[in-house]
């Protein structure tokens, strides 16, 4: 019983910003998100006894013990569901376009969760897939789904999950700007966690997204891309100025993301239905027609170099390979 699955990575349009039980990964807001095809990771689970630790080799390299954590969270869990004492071998391949720094613990920790309730004999439903990843990685939960996923916050365990909103086949997609920075990250587990107990605008960013999430659903269902974007950006700029306010305060912007900003307004004063959403680093994501991804990166070639633009559109849900 052991098989790659794949995972998809997914951005979001209403973010996750902030955790009202960071053990199991609740969270303090509802948030919406974007599966893509372009990022995704293949995972393979073996329960084994002979084993006398559990293992993980991501893209054939060994990992150490902090890597392995987040692993185990998912590990333990299924382990407890299937009623096995075994340790396990987790093997990992990131595909990721050769512009560095888009490793995403969404597609990872959701295909971990494919892989080892597949390995363990568990048959799981896309919710309780949905479950598990979350207790990994909060936005791991939404990669379960194609297309648009919401994840509904819950208040505990069992009603904290996502669940599809729509597949996405029609005309929008993404395309990312890489932008390279050697500054120090904040991770976005640090990084939230930083702005719920000192931020004093994180009740203003809390207030507001509910709201968000609604329109955002009925531009999605009229199949708008204009306003899909324009909520999301204005979403991922609420979210950003939390952590101005926090103590201390820090920022995930770069020179370069401020750049890339600007670019995606110049393009939208000359009638492209262009937006932009960012997450817990500098690179910036357009959302735009998925028909008009290859004339806004070529517009965008005269600003970056083309290696660091990558163009994505709605991607599957978590899948089994057959090989
Ligand atoms: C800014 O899911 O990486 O990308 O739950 O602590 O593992 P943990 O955090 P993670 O946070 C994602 C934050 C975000 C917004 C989002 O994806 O919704």
């Amino acid at each position: 019983m052991s098989s790659w699955v794949r995972a998809h990575t997914n951005i979001a349009l209403i973010k996750y910003w902030g955790k009202e039980n960071e053990e199991l990964i609740i969270p303090m807001n509802h948030s919406l998100s974007l599966t893509l095809d372009a990022f995704y990771t293949d995972t393979k689970v073996l329960f084994d006894d002979s084993l006398n630790q559990d293992e993980l080799v991501l893209d054939g390299v060994l990992q150490g013990h902090e890597s392995l954590k987040k692993v185990q969270v998912v590990l333990n869990r299924v382990r407890e569901m299937a009623g096995i004492s075994s340790h396990a071998r987790v093997e990992s391949i990131n595909h990721v376009p050769t512009a560095a720094g888009l490793a995403s613990s969404a597609s990872g920790l959701a295909a971990l969760a494919g892989a080892a309730s597949h390995a363990a004999g568990l048959s799981l439903s896309e919710k309780d897939l949905s479950r598990l990843a979350r207790i990994g990685s909060g936005s791991a939960s939404r990669s379960i789904y194609g297309g648009f996923a919401e994840w509904i916050k819950g208040y505990d365990d069992k009603t904290s999950f996502a669940v599809p909103v729509d597949d996405a086949d029609w005309d929008i997609g993404m395309l990312f700007i890489v932008v390279n920075d050697a500054k120090k990250d904040v991770s976005s587990r640090e990084g939230m966690r930083r702005t719920v107990e000192t931020s004093p605008f994180y009740d203003g960013w809390l207030q507001t997204v509910d709201g968000d999430l609604t329109n955002m659903k009925e531009a999605i269902s009229k199949r708008d891309v204009y306003t899909v974007g324009e909520i999301a950006e204005r979403s991922a700029l609420k979210m950003h100025a939390t952590t101005l306010g926090a103590i201390p305060p820090f920022t995930y912007w770069s020179a370069e993301s401020m750049k890339a900003m600007d670019a995606v307004r110049q393009l939208r004063k000359k009638g492209y239905a262009v937006h932009f959403t960012m997450d817990a680093g500098p690179n910036v994501k357009l959302i735009c027609k998925a028909s008009e991804l290859a004339e806004l990166k070529r517009l965008l070639s005269e600003h970056f170099d083309t290696s660091r633009l990558i163009e994505a559109r709605p991607g599957p849900g978590l899948h089994v390979l057959t090989r």
